[in-house]
């Protein structure tokens, strides 16, 4: 399973690239505008911080012409680019068809809030599927559990569409993971808490206080860095 970032922000991205866990970054027009940059050197920013693929969002979501000619645009920027296509009838007619005239041009479709959704995504040959159920989740008061039934059709079906799904609680981490999505992409405020738990941090205390105890503030001394990979004779 994959992990995203869901940011524009490059000192945010590379904060969390240092942690060595993050696969690449999703961005949406949200997101791009707070950055408040001229869009192509806020892409580009993007694109130099993050650590693999970079979802890019085509504005619109009602006429085909503009969302397929934006996709064109946006695929040969970065080959590193995943184009994100809204979820509309125009959407998936551009998905069809950009995807007929290009097999290798990266596709995911955005918004997607249902079962049926994600099915007529897959269909017309998406790549991948963004399901908001994250923000669903925020809105409704009963959780939204779509990843299992879009994981059975999507293997039924031997469809190869992958599953994005945008996470906000620790809680629900667990339950995308559990249900077969393929990725999970957070904003900062919603991954740092998956590295806390109280728990985790009352067992940290219960080890130092009883090491303490024994042997004060010593640690066990310090190892040697590796040397540079030397070629064998
Ligand atoms: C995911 O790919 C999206 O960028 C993100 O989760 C959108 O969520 P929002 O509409 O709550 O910002």
């Amino acid at each position: 399973m994959q992990l995203f970032l869901d940011s524009s922000n490059p000192q945010e991205i590379l904060a969390a690239r240092e942690w060595g866990v993050i696969d690449g970054v999703t961005t949406n027009p949200s997101l791009i505008a707070k950055a408040g940059t001229e869009m192509k050197a806020a892409l580009r920013a993007v694109l130099e911080a993050s650590p693999g693929p970079v979802f890019c969002q085509v504005i619109g979501w009602k006429e085909v012409e503009p969302l397929k000619s934006q996709a064109r645009w946006l695929s040969a920027f970065s080959n590193r680019i995943i184009v994100k296509i809204p979820m509309s009838m125009a959407g998936i007619t551009a998905v069809r068809q950009l995807k007929r005239e290009n097999l290798k041009i990266r596709l995911a479709v955005t918004a997607v809030s249902t079962v049926a959704q994600a099915f007529l995504a897959a269909k017309a040959g998406a790549d991948i599927v963004a399901l908001f159920n994250g923000p669903l989740d925020l809105e409704q008061d009963e959780p939204v559990r779509i990843v299992a039934p879009v994981r059975a059709i999507f293997d039924r079906s031997g469809f190869t569409t992958k599953i994005l799904s945008a996470g906000r609680f620790p809680r629900s981490f667990g339950e995308y993971a559990a249900d077969g999505t393929d990725m999970i992409t957070m904003r900062m405020e919603f991954l740092k808490p998956l590295f806390e738990h109280s728990f985790t941090d009352k067992r940290m205390q219960g080890f130092l206080s009883d090491w303490t105890k024994a042997y004060g503030d010593k640690t066990w001394p310090a190892g040697k860095r590796p040397v540079a990979n030397r070629k064998m004779p």
